[in-house]
């Protein structure tokens, strides 16, 4: 069974949506990082997220953690077309 698991694997919306990305994971947490990448670019850094209940604000993109659940979300809010790309966590584990 897969480690990191993001949902849902693929999204299209209009502008203006607001937009969730899970990414769930079964190892204990070192740190969680998300991760966006526009069509032809190298990734590029989002946040870092390491306790429970953390929550980072880039611009509309928002991002929180549950440890708990062993979840973090990824909002976007009021998503522009300058939002499309490629969404990915990456975990860190202890
Ligand atoms: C993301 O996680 C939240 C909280 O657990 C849940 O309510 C929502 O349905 C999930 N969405 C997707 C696309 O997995
Ligand atoms: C998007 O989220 C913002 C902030 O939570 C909220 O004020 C707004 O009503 C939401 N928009 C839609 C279309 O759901």
């Amino acid at each position: 069974s897969q480690e990191v698991e993001q949902s849902p694997q693929s999204l299209i919306i209009q502008e203006g949506e607001n937009v969730t990305i899970n990414c769930s994971f079964s190892k204990t947490l070192y740190a969680l990082h998300w991760y966006w990448q526009k069509h032809g670019e190298g990734p590029i850094f989002l946040m870092m997220l390491m306790k429970d209940g953390d929550e980072k604000s880039h611009d509309r993109i928002a991002a929180i953690l549950n440890e708990k659940n062993q979840q973090s979300s990824l909002f976007i809010t009021a998503s522009q077309c300058s939002h499309s790309g490629t969404y990915f966590c990456g975990v860190e584990a202890q």
